[in-house]
């Protein structure tokens, strides 16, 4: 393949050298004459182990160049890849102008006798939607009615500088997005020999992923730290702490706890996040993250209500599925679904409970305390299945999974495990 690659950063060029280095013909562009000079003098214009060595090799056989001017070559090739940077404007968005422009220089360098679609594959991070409303308009712009000598994708990069090479070629994902999700096959060619998963996803899926990825791993550091934080303070060892967590990959270092759905909630997780705050602002860790753990619960709690009301008018009916805080267990201590049941009965909407391992003349001690302190009207709250069944509701909250398997009578369903 005949492949064109905007911009020579860390990801452009890694991306050059070892296409280069997979036969393929590429010519690197770029705006700054020092990096085309030094590129073209076989030498690598970033430091990466190993680039040096794979950019020498490509100018050698012929199949690695750079330019500033990408018009000539853009006709004769297969696949233009973007690479360009999106750094952080002012106030903190991504400063678009570089994909702008790069997006403005391919859509007028497609020549209308183009005997295939041109693939653009678009690599920067940038945010959900870029490509629908930002780049495609660029592109219907330029070639209006001949909108199909075009094909783009975006193709997320997730390789780590200083291991980049090693990542190019063994990334832990691929993730393709399309308009609808369907495959490209031109890049599924280029990936052939590479062993990584594939997901083929729409274009804001796609782009969203690479957020999600980079914000766990931030999160992922943070959290780190300030359990090592807490750790020194109270003079426990965060290797040996850190070496038993990351151990447990039933739990721990799993999905497990990953889904987007429901809030948590119960006698242990609430209650220990804030011991563990309690504890490091006793030993002065500042956990800032864990800080703000239990506020996010509550933003979500409160999110999730919020998709309730839309459903559900003041002086209208809602039927809740599930009110301990998980399946099987009548454990209501902290359970998100009495706060849930709360906003209701204080939002004036008359509201039913089923959940038939919930048996208020069986509740003890401390569940029995929390049921009552916080839901006085639990007795007269809770139906059986029948009236579950046979009653008109405006809205069932299903936080079971439940409903798909009952007669329900309701004009909305909402899921709270999949938030739909
Ligand atoms: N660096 C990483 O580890 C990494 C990993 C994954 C994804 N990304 C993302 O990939 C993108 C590129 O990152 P980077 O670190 O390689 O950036 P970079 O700043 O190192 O390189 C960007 C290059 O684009 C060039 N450029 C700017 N405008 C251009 C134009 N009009 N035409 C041609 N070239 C142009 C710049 O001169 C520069 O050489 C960013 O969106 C980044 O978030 C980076």
């Amino acid at each position: 393949m005949k492949i064109v690659v905007f911009g020579l950063g860390y990801v452009g060029m890694t991306a050059a050298a070892c296409l280069s280095k997979q036969g393929h013909e590429v010519v690197g562009v770029d705006v700054s004459d020092e990096k085309i000079a030094i590129v073209n003098a076989g030498k690598s214009p970033i430091t990466e182990p190993g680039l040096d060595e794979l950019v020498a090799r490509g100018v050698r056989k012929g199949l690695l160049s750079a330019t500033k001017d990408a018009s000539r070559h853009l006709d004769s090739c297969d696949m233009a890849t973007v690479c360009v940077g999106t750094p952080s404007a002012p106030d903190g968005s991504h400063n678009m102008s570089y994909v702008v422009e790069v997006s403005h220089q391919i859509a007028g360098s497609i020549g209308r006798d183009r005997a295939t679609p041109l693939i653009v594959v678009f690599r920067s991070t940038m945010r959900p939607g870029t490509i629908e409303e930002l780049v495609l308009p660029i592109f219907e712009n330029a070639l209006r009615d001949r909108i199909d000598l075009v094909e783009l994708v975006y193709n997320p990069e997730f390789l780590r500088e200083s291991v980049a090479i090693q990542d190019f070629f063994n990334p832990p994902k691929i993730v393709i997005g399309t308009k609808g999700g369907e495959p490209c096959t031109a890049l599924d060619e280029l990936n052939a020999r590479i062993d990584a998963p594939v997901f083929y996803t729409t274009y804001r899926a796609a782009e969203m992923t690479k957020f999600v990825d980079n914000t766990f791993h931030a999160v992922k550091v943070a959290f780190a730290n300030e359990v090592g934080r807490v750790c020194d303070k109270l003079g426990i060892s965060a290797a040996t702490v850190h070496k038993i967590f990351t151990s447990d990959t039933k739990l721990n270092i799993s999905p497990c706890y990953l889904r987007p759905g429901g809030a948590f909630g119960g006698s242990c997780l609430p209650k220990d996040v804030r011991a563990l705050q309690y504890i490091a602002s006793d030993v002065g860790a500042y956990t800032h993250l864990v800080d703000s753990v239990l506020r996010s619960n509550d933003a979500h709690k409160n999110f999730l209500f919020e998709n309730c009301l839309k459903a559900v008018p003041a002086g209208g009916r809602a039927l809740m599925l599930g009110l301990a805080f998980k399946e099987n267990s009548d454990d209501l201590r902290e359970s998100p679904n009495i706060d849930l049941a709360r906003k209701f009965l204080q939002s004036n909407i008359h509201l039913s409970i089923y959940d038939p391992h919930v048996k208020p003349s069986k509740l003890l001690g401390q569940n029995l305390g929390y049921a009552f302190s916080s839901l006085p009207a639990l007795r007269k709250l809770l139906v059986a299945k029948t009236t579950a069944e046979s009653e008109l509701f405006d809205l069932v909250v299903d936080t079971r999974g439940w409903a798909k398997n009952m007669a329900l009578r309701t004009k909305w369903v909402i899921d709270v495990n999949t938030l739909s």
